[in-house]
């Protein structure tokens, strides 16, 4: 998507032919550094500390680690030891694991000498595909905002409630949720978006918003918790969300607060659909509350909050009492008989085992 006139992706390869340039998000929306990674360990850092974040984005990233690595050492052992040190960054996120296993799976069977280059391009690969999928899930997604825009008087706005980021800057282009919303602007069909804030990150606030602004989408900024109360009064029409984790059977694991959306949206007879690229989907999980490992981060996040100052600086301030302890579960699961559909690349899944096998019949059938 374009920053500023320029065509940017969120990861890219430096110059030199081998580095990794990523957009550091931490600092968005106040700047917007471009870091240059050449070692494995400042891969694993941008994931961890979220440089990068957003599953299809962490997995690209760590493909483009584990080509870092097959240039200094390209043994078996090696590709083993980089694989387990990537797959430890975030846990949450099944992108990481398929996108660690693709790229395992590619350079295996190669002799050591072709390994690098064979790396490389097999990142680039990923990267590119990740692009694709998002083109295609905002084309399916499409259909289901220009079905409610049919029933709306004409130029009013179709209201669409996001939690998170799932956009361009937590794909490689385009984003998941983003993508149906980005395809509709340039439709002309009118939108409007309600971003949640996202604590305690604030990935809506930050990011989203930024995106939106960026991209001239019509959006409100709302705390978590007004949701409900949008949704009861009749203001918002779908909610789209991404995922780090769905299963086969269709349960959603996102950012922490997603389930809240998807009960007030039952509640209220909102649509809740879940955008996601067949490799966010892990067939080897049924039930998502039992089996999906939820990343817990530093209570720092919810006690500090970071904003920037009138003099422009970016600086955190705390918000609670030096003595109160914090808890930050980063993810929650939503179960599939709170989604209205999964948006996949192949089109539009009923959140169920049947509906994920109706469309990736080569995928259930391996995974039962
Ligand atoms: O902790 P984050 O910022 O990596 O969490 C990101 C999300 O929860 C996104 O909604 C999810 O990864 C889908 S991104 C297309």
């Amino acid at each position: 998507m374009k920053v500023s006139g320029k065509h940017y992706r969120t990861i890219w390869v430096n110059e030199d032919g081998w580095s990794v340039d990523l957009i550091d998000q931490r600092w968005l929306p106040h700047s917007f550094p471009v870091e240059n990674v050449r070692t494995v360990e400042g891969i694993a850092t941008a994931i961890r500390d979220m440089w990068v974040r957003g599953a299809p984005l962490i997995g690209v990233t760590a493909a483009y680690g584990v080509a870092i690595r097959m240039r200094e050492d390209a043994s078996d052992a090696a590709l083993d030891a980089v694989w387990d040190e990537l797959h430890a960054t975030r846990p949450t996120a099944i992108n990481l694991r398929w996108a660690l296993d693709a790229m395992r799976d590619t350079l295996r069977p190669l002799p050591e000498s072709e390994r690098a280059a064979a790396a490389y391009a097999r990142a680039a690969e990923i990267a590119d595909e990740d692009v694709e999928l998002n083109r295609a899930i905002g084309r399916h997604g499409l259909e289901i905002i220009t079905e409610i825009a049919r029933k709306k008087k004409p130029g009013e706005p179709v209201n669409i409630l996001t939690h998170c980021n799932a956009g361009w800057l937590a794909t490689v282009d385009y984003g998941t949720a983003t993508s149906p919303i980005y395809l509709a602007t340039e439709e002309n069909i009118p939108v409007h978006v309600y971003v949640d804030e996202t604590r305690p990150r604030n990935q809506g606030a930050h990011l989203t918003a930024w995106e939106m602004a960026g991209h001239g989408v019509p959006h409100t900024l709302v705390v978590d918790n007004a949701g409900g109360h949008l949704m009861q009064h009749g203001m918002v029409d779908m909610v789209i969300v991404g995922t780090d984790r769905t299963t086969a059977n269709g349960d959603v694991c996102n950012k922490i607060g997603t389930y809240l959306k998807a009960l007030a949206a039952k509640d209220n007879n909102v649509p809740f659909y879940v955008a996601l690229p067949s490799p966010t989907i892990d067939w080897t999980v049924r039930d998502g509350v039992k089996e999906i490992p939820i990343e817990e981060r530093s209570p720092d996040e919810v006690s500090l909050i970071w904003g920037c100052t009138e003099d422009g600086s970016v600086t955190q301030v705390r918000i609670s009492p030096d003595e109160t302890p914090a808890a930050n579960p980063a993810f929650d699961v939503t179960p599939a008989r709170l989604v209205a559909g999964l948006i996949t690349e192949r089109g539009v899944a009923e959140a169920s085992a049947e509906g994920l096998a109706k469309l990736f019949p080569e995928k259930a059938k391996v995974a039962a």
